[in-house]
Formats: C-alpha cells, sequence, structure tokens
C-alpha cells in the first residue's frame, strides 16, 4: 500500500464518526466527543446510520441478484465495517468487481479490509474526491468495464456538496459515463426532523467536511431521467424491507432510491 497515509487527528471527521456511529473502533476521541454531542440532540443517530448501512446491504444485495449488476463504483466507501459493498455483492455473485473511491486518508489506511476480493472476481480503491469525477472515472477504468453496466453508489456523500447544480452535475457526469442497463444508488441525511436539523448544525460547526441535509423532494431530483425501482424514493428502512412483523417501518431522517438507465 506503499507509505502511510498522514491523518489530523485533531479535527473530526465525518468517516470516524460515522465509524463511531455504527459501533466501530477507528475513531479518536475528538470524533466521539462531536458524534457524543450531536447523540445527545438526535438520539436517533444511531438507529439512522445502522438503517442507512442495512439499506446498502439490500441494496446490492438487489443489484447483484434480481438485476443481475457484476460492476460497482461505490464512492464514499467510509470506514470498512460489516457487509461491505463486496462481500455482500460477492455473496451473491462471485465474480462482481467493486471500486471504492473515498477522500479520507483514514479510509486509505483501512483500505486493506476492503481489497479482500474472492479469486473470480475483483476489489479496487481509489483516492481520490467526488468533486473530481474525471479522475474517478479514468482510475475506475483499470477495474471496471465501462462497455458493460456498472452500479454508481452515492450513499451519504451527496450531502457533503452542498451546492445542488454542482451535485447533480457530478451525478450527471457519472451517469453519463456507464452504459444504459447501469443504475445510481443513493442514500442522503433530509431536513426532515428539527433534531436532525439541530444535530447538522452542531456538525457543520466542528467536523469536516461540513454536511448539508436535503428535503425528500430535493434528493428525489438526482434520479431525474433513470427509472426508479420500487417503492421509489422512500425513507431507508421502507425500501424493500427484509419479511418482519406487519406495517410500515418507521421512517428515519433519510431518503434513498435505486434508479436504472434506461
Ligand atoms: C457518512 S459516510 C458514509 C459511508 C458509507 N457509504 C455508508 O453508507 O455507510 C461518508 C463518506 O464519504 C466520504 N466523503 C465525504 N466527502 C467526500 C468527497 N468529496 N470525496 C470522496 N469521499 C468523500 C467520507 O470520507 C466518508 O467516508
Amino acid at each position: 500500500m506503499g507509505q502511510q497515509p498522514e491523518f489530523d487527528t485533531s479535527v473530526p471527521q465525518t468517516a470516524r464518526i460515522w465509524n463511531y456511529w455504527l459501533g466501530g473502533k477507528d475513531n479518536f476521541p475528538v470524533d466521539r466527543a462531536v458524534g457524543d454531542q450531536i447523540l445527545e440532540a438526535f438520539p436517533a443517530i444511531v438507529e439512522n446510520a445502522r438503517a442507512s448501512r442495512a439499506f446498502l446491504a439490500r441494496a446490492v444485495r438487489y443489484l447483484a441478484g434480481e438485476a443481475g449488476i457484476r460492476q460497482f463504483l461505490d464512492i464514499g466507501t467510509g470506514l470498512p465495517t460489516a457487509n461491505n459493498t463486496h462481500q455482500v455483492a460477492q455473496s451473491v455473485a462471485p465474480e462482481s468487481r467493486i471500486v471504492y473511491v473515498d477522500n479520507d486518508p483514514i479510509v486509505l489506511a483501512h483500505a486493506r479490509a476492503l481489497l479482500t476480493s474472492t479469486s473470480q472476481g475483483a476489489t479496487a480503491y481509489i483516492d481520490a474526491d467526488l468533486r473530481d469525477p474525471e479522475s474517478i472515472l479514468k482510475e475506475a477504468a483499470r477495474t471496471l468495464d465501462f462497455t458493460q453496466p456498472i452500479a454508481v453508489m452515492l450513499m451519504g456523500i451527496l450531502g457533503h456538496i452542498e451546492d445542488d447544480d454542482q451535485a447533480r452535475s457530478i451525478v450527471k457526469r457519472l451517469v453519463d459515463a456507464v452504459p444504459s442497463g447501469s443504475y445510481l444508488t443513493m442514500n442522503d441525511g433530509t431536513d426532515t426532523s428539527e433534531e436532525v436539523v439541530e444535530a447538522a448544525r452542531i456538525w457543520n460547526q466542528s467536523a469536516n467536511p461540513t454536511y448539508h441535509l436535503r428535503s425528500p423532494d430535493r434528493i428525489a431530483r438526482f434520479f431525474d431521467g433513470l427509472e426508479l425501482v420500487e417503492p421509489g424514493v422512500v425513507s431507508p428502512p421502507r425500501w424493500r424491507p427484509e419479511p418482519g412483523p406487519s406495517g410500515l417501518p418507521a421512517e428515519i431522517d433519510s431518503f434513498c432510491g435505486v434508479g436504472r438507465k434506461p
């Protein structure tokens, strides 16, 4: 993996705070301090983080299974945890190829845990910024075949791009680069409760990079031009829930969807 990347342990970082809420160990006192401050204002954040990861697993299982996708471009990967994209995809289709992308040096430092592909498939890690889709596409082409369908995954990352026009132009560039029959899968925080709005305010005072909540309608617009897979853009617990007790699962302050490029 070459030389050890340097990372700042004095500024709270998204990937590490997220890791803390998910019950991981790859975080520092500054991350836990902000994580706890947000927890106090918004106790549901832990459930929110876990429900978001559970959506990731269900979406990847759907894509590798029913949709027959064999290539995944997961941008804003986060620290390795249970059910990483390649593990879920390759448990359905061992030949799946996965490219992970993140710009946090600590994710890079832990990337080895993401490079545990089956022998039939492949995984790769790119240290790059979502704001530079050209670099991501160029590097990803070493592992993925851009003439075949690819699932582009943007889970919990678009909120880090505040401006809608900039975020939409990045999504468009990525979707334009993949062929018909490809998918966009995304999930992001919504401004759907006072508690979550307060949590974002605390986050933006201290953590890096800042995070900006959108309304469910603004999230849905990222899928313009794509065919939404049922049940459309919904709160993650309501996206194809595993069979369980009857009735709709409770919503969290986040919306997600899976769209197919016609
Ligand atoms: C909230 S975590 C989500 C992790 C994972 N996708 C999940 O759903 O559990 C957001 C991740 O996006 C990464 N990230 C934020 N801004 C980014 C950018 N501009 N380019 C690349 N990665 C970014 C962070 O480092 C972090 O790992």
